[in-house]
């Protein structure tokens, strides 16, 4: 069979609970510690539209997560693509959707935390025009700094 999928089949939506199976597939096959799935659960009932996946022919191939805080700023709370799905775009979409739903709920800034280490998240990041604010020691529960980048919107 011929593959014809490419990077215009792919749709932003806003996720819901029957997502919840391939978000945490998602997740597990993303991080070094993945989220609990009971946490995505809770993100899923509390973030309303910020909870956003991306899908291509039915089936979801990534997820993004923000938050609102004080001081008009969205927070970028995770992201990931499914391994099979990586470096066709797709971060930069799911991105740039959170973005604008953080515009359009008069956020000025988004924030995120990285992994010092997770090279490909900052190229992303960087190329999207997110800038390193300051580097926050043993930010994540294994003992590794985080990058805290913001973006003014
Ligand atoms: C980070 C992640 C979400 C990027 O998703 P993606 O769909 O592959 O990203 P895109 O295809 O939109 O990439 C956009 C740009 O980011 C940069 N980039 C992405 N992955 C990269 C990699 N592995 N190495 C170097 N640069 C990379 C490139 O500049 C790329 O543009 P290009 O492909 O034209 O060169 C994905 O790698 C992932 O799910 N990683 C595991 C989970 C994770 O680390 N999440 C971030 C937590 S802070």
């Amino acid at each position: 069979m011929i593959d014809n999928t490419s990077d215009s089949d792919v749709i932003i939506r806003t996720a819901t609970y029957r997502d919840l199976d391939d978000i945490y597939r998602i997740e597990v096959e993303s991080f070094k510690i993945p989220y609990p799935r009971k946490y995505l659960a809770v993100l899923l009932a509390l973030s309303g539209d910020l909870f956003i996946v991306a899908e291509n022919n039915s089936k979801v191939i990534g997820y993004a997560v923000g938050v609102l805080r004080h001081g008009n700023v969205g927070h970028v709370i995770s992201i990931a693509v499914s391994k099979e799905w990586r470096r066709k775009g797709v971060g930069t979409k799911l991105m740039l959707e959170l973005e604008r739903r953080f515009k359009e709920k008069s956020m000025s800034t988004a924030m995120l935390e990285v992994r010092v280490s997770n090279k490909a998240a900052m190229k992303l990041y960087e190329k999207l025009g997110y800038k390193i604010a300051d580097r926050i020691r043993r930010y994540y529960p294994d003992g590794e700094d985080a990058y805290l980048m913001l973006k003014r919107l």
